[in-house]
């Protein structure tokens, strides 16, 4: 789809990577963008970018009625883009069982009722795209990130079994997988990671080209390219990060990984 002319909401977009996707999609000439955040305060910034265009929307994943009150504001919306998540960084087995239980509810729930609220809103406007935006963790589940992985596989797992029944009424459900981004989720995870922009740059150019599956940064490409070829490699470098990080340090080194 175009991106000129849409009117667009985006999930998170108060910081990291949802910052970025309202500031391209208005460079690309969105007529419209529901700035989307749990907390509309810190939206300020995001508003200054373009006062007449970008308009504030309180939404938590996880509080259905602000869903379908966003479905219902946003009602002209032609884009969705699922972007906001948590991640906790807590090995599985000493994880508390709450903490797996919120990446699911936010991460996974909170993305399928976004996708259920707007589905019928984009259909109304004459189709258009709903994106979520997920992980290289969607295919391996990687240590110490238990409760994440698994929220983002069954994401992944939600945006193959719907892609049809959306197709059918209009919309593109695509899905993203980047690899690691320089925002605050990965603060402090020493690993090699794209800048936000390029990542937002990446989905809307997936978007633009009608894509199922996004790989909108290089190292996205570069491991998504293992996953395709020897799924059983894929599974083992991402439950040994060092050995994750030891290939991307390698790639680069050699010229087949270009950051
Ligand atoms: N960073 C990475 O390395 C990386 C790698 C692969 C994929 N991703 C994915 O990329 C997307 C963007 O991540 P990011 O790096 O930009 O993360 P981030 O900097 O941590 O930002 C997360 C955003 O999600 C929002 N959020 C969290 N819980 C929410 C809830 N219950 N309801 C509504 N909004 C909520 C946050 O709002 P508050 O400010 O209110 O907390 C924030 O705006 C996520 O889907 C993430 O899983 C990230």
């Amino acid at each position: 789809m175009q991106i000129a002319g849409s009117v667009a909401i985006v999930t998170g977009s108060n910081r990291g990577v949802g910052r970025e996707l309202v500031e391209a999609l208005l460079e690309r000439g969105a007529a419209t963008v529901y700035a989307a955040a749990r907390t509309p305060a810190t939206l300020e910034p995001v508003i200054a970018l373009d006062p007449q265009r970008v308009i504030p929307v309180e939404l938590d994943l996880t509080r259905g009625a602000l869903i379908d009150a966003a479905a219902g504001v946003a009602s002209d919306v032609t884009l969705v883009i699922n972007n906001a998540a948590i991640a906790q960084f807590v090995p599985g087995l000493d994880a508390p069982r709450q903490s797996i239980l919120d990446e699911l509810m936010t991460n996974t729930m909170g993305t399928f009722d976004m996708v259920r609220a707007f589905t019928p809103v984009v259909e109304g406007n004459g189709g258009g795209a709903i994106v979520n935006v997920m992980s290289l963790q969607s295919f391996a589940g990687s240590l110490g990130m238990d409760g994440y992985s698994a929220s983002k596989a069954a994401t992944h797992s939600l945006t193959q079994s719907l892609r049809p029944a959306l197709a059918a009424r209009g919309i593109v459900l695509s899905g993203v997988y980047p690899g690691g981004i320089d925002t605050d989720m990965l603060k402090g995870i020493d690993a090699p990671k794209s800048s936000p922009m390029t990542v937002a740059t990446g989905i809307l150019d997936g978007v633009e080209a009608g894509q199922d599956d996004i790989f909108p940064d290089p190292v996205a490409r570069f491991l998504g390219g293992i996953f395709q070829a020897d799924p059983k490699r894929y599974e083992y470098l991402f439950a040994n990060t060092p050995q994750l990080v030891a290939a991307l340090e390698e790639a680069r080194g050699s010229g087949d990984l270009v950051m």
